[in-house]
């Protein structure tokens, strides 16, 4: 029964109800969330609810957002810069007067690195993914996805006017029939793929991609969201790792994660950057980043750069965590830092976070319909500051808590 301000009594509206029984419903399966009360963040440790617990559960993977220094001394040289310094508004659109010199600078950095001829910086992954296809692909067009593809990937695919098909997830000889059967029946075909896939924590076979790229003539997107910072050299990404930077024809990458801000980007031949700044609504219709967090992207970015060190530790640590856990019997797919424990049902993943954050650890359990159904998980996503200690205490209380 609702009240109106009047006094007036009403029935619940039809809508109401549904999403009522809805919340009731994802509550009896476990699968309610909430957002988590986290306060301060330290180094490798947050403070969840009140407790300070080991964070295996961050994106900063270099744990390039602890760094005080790297901080203190860009804000020093912000202030020493006068009033010009960069805002923490854009007031509009980077086509109308939201284009701050940084954004300039931060694109030529990236363009530069990756020897691409030209890059452009987005808001975030989701606006790069939701943006990016529906401006490429006409429905003329059709676009192959890995079944595992991040949901920002298949909601571009959904806005786009493309037909699209999912390849069974890293399954490429299913990819190639339906290239074969698309052959000749499309203006182009597009493939898009992660490249350290999010929740299995597995690696594409980028060189196979590229392989069947170029014998079919398709059009090939790697979102990098997870590979940039902890491979290649230089931290540009699987890519680079395999010398595949100038075979793929669109690479994203997003500074939320490793890079330890906020906002994303894509680099690509000239041509299709100028038609994206043209036709892309994720773009077009939205204020930019404030330049605040493009220039401390700028100095995250080149940091970055130089942290072989720390990108071998964390494939060391991911390496051990693996081992230890799979030594011990438990299902652990993948290969990069991010460490999946498959559970199977809801309730025995929600059941291990819990007995996790009782002693010190904070890792989350993913459900359904993130990952498929009797696929629940801890997902342990691992950060260069971490210490060797910390994996066998994980692994020693993982195997002492288990269902
Ligand atoms: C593979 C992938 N792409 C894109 C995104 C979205 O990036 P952002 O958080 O910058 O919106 C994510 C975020 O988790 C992701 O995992």
């Amino acid at each position: 029964m609702i009240v109106g301000s009047d006094g007036r009594q009403a029935e619940r509206m039809p809508v109401e109800e549904d999403i009522a029984r809805e919340l009731e419903s994802l509550k009896s399966r476990q699968r309610y969330r909430v957002l988590p009360a986290i306060g301060v963040r330290n180094g490798r440790f947050i403070e969840v609810a009140g407790r300070k617990l080991l964070n295996l559960s961050s994106n900063d993977y270099l744990g390039l957002g602890a760094d005080r220094e790297l901080l203190g001394s860009w804000l020093h040289g912000l202030e020493a810069s006068g009033g010009d310094g960069p805002a923490f508004t854009s007031t509009s659109s980077r086509l109308l007067t939201g284009n701050h010199p940084l954004y300039g600078e931060l694109e030529t950095a990236i363009a530069l690195e990756y020897g691409s001829e030209s890059a452009l910086v987005f808001n975030s992954g989701y606006h790069a993914n939701t943006g990016i296809l529906p401006a490429l692909c006409t429905r003329h067009d059709l676009i192959l996805c890995d079944r595992l593809n991040h949901a920002s990937i298949i909601d571009g695919i959904r806005i786009a006017e493309a037909e699209y098909r999912r390849y069974r997830h890293a399954d490429l000889d299913h990819l190639e029939e339906l290239l074969e059967a698309a052959s000749g029946r499309y203006r182009q075909v597009f493939i898009v793929t992660e490249s350290v896939f999010s929740m299995d924590g597995d690696l594409g076979d980028l060189r196979r991609l590229v392989e069947l790229k170029y014998r079919h003539g398709a059009f090939l997107i790697v979102d990098e969201a997870h590979g940039v910072g902890v491979y290649g050299r230089k931290g540009l990404g699987l890519c680079e790792s395999l010398g595949l930077l100038r075979d793929i024809d669109i690479i994203i990458g997003t500074f939320g994660k490793a890079f330890a801000s906020a906002g994303a980007y894509a680099v690509m031949r000239g041509l299709f950057r100028e038609y994206l700044v043209n036709t892309m609504r994720t773009l077009i219709y939205t204020t930019a980043l404030p330049p605040v967090a493009v220039g401390w992207s700028l100095q995250t970015f080149r940091r970055q750069l130089g942290m072989q060190g720390a990108r071998q530790h964390l494939i060391d640590l991911s390496s051990k965590l693996r081992d230890g856990l799979r030594i011990a019997g438990f299902e652990v797919p993948g290969d990069s830092q991010i460490v999946p424990v498959v559970l199977g049902e809801d309730r025995a993943a929600v059941g291990m976070a819990e007995a996790l954050r009782e002693e010190g650890f904070h890792a989350l359990p993913v459900r359904p319909p993130t990952v498929p159904e009797n696929s629940a998980r801890l997902r342990f996503s691992l950060r260069a500051d971490l210490l060797a200690e910390d994996i066998d205490a994980l692994v020693e209380t993982m195997v002492r808590r288990r269902p």
